[in-house]
């Protein structure tokens, strides 16, 4: 059992998530023992796994409300993850209260949990819905009734394309969302290498067969190749805490040993 109890159709308690191991990580409850043992195990892979999870979020929160500066209003976040504290929508909108925020995950439990905190939230849904088929999020009604494809959108794919392996075509994937999108619209990823830690990236991969998604870590310059077509934003690829830090800095950045970056997509030329 979760500590919430909720456990919503198509669950399988006993093989690890991807949602709820990071959950386990960042403190939360939406977890189950099969999550907690390999998190443990994990663990003792990468001691540093609570200070990476960490990490990310932070820079997912930093990402937001650069886009809110950068007039951004309307947040497209695949992969989003079970609930948290500081949720996009929580800093969206309250940078700007008409901020509109749809978030997509296929995991039942991130979608379940996601749908009840935001019951009384109209400006703000949840699908459940696999972001290897963008079409099916593109025109799922509950997003298209909420973002406005005309206008500057703030897609977020953090800390999920390692899920999805290259016969996946993860490059594609990106493409098309991003052919959809409106000039001055920004891709915001995250997305773990084995180029700082290759010993510990090497057993946590191995650990993360038995989940629901194996990990795949990639190269700076293949993570790169997502933002084909985008412009960078300062200061282009970097590990997690180097990515515009609003604070002091670790000695050891790279111990968060996932890249972050921004791009906005340009007017279109001619
Ligand atoms: C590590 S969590 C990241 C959550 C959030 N984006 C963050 O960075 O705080 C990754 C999320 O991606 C979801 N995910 C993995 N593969 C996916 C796919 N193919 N389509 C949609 N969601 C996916 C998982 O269920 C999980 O909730």
């Amino acid at each position: 059992m979760t500590d919430t109890g909720l456990v919503p159709e198509g669950v399988e308690a006993d093989r690890p998530s991807v949602a709820r191991l990071y959950d386990y990580f960042l403190g939360g409850h939406h977890n189950f023992a099969a999550d907690r043992e390999l998190a443990r195990r994990l663990l003792q892979a990468e001691p540093h796994a609570r200070y990476i999870v960490a990490e990310n979020r932070a820079f997912l929160g930093r990402a937001v409300r650069f886009l809110l500066d950068a007039g951004i209003r309307q947040f497209l976040d695949l992969g989003s993850g079970i609930p948290t504290q500081e949720n996009v929508h929580e800093i969206a909108q309250r940078g700007d209260p008409a901020a509109r925020v749809a978030y997509v995950d296929n995991d039942p439990v991130a979608v379940a949990h996601s749908r009840q905190i935001l019951s009384d939230n109209l400006l703000a849904t949840a699908i459940k819905a696999d972001l290897r088929q963008p079409d099916a999020v593109l025109s799922h009604p509950d997003v298209t009734a909420l973002i406005d494809f005309s206008q500057p959108v703030g897609l977020l794919m953090v800390t999920v394309l390692h899920f999805v392996p290259d016969s996946d075509d993860p490059v594609g994937v990106v493409r098309r969302f991003a052919s959809r999108l409106a000039p001055g619209s920004f891709l915001i990823i995250s997305h773990a290498t084995d180029e700082a830690a290759p010993g510990a990236a090497a057993q946590v991969k191995d650990l993360y067969k038995s989940t629901t998604a194996a990990a795949h870590t990639r190269s700076g310059a293949e993570i790169m190749r997502f933002f084909d077509g985008f412009d960078m934003v300062e200061p282009g690829l970097v590990y997690l805490p180097l990515w515009r830090p609003d604070g002091g800095l670790p000695e050891h950045p790279e111990r968060a040993w996932f890249y972050a970056g921004a791009g906005r997509k340009p007017a279109q030329a001619g």
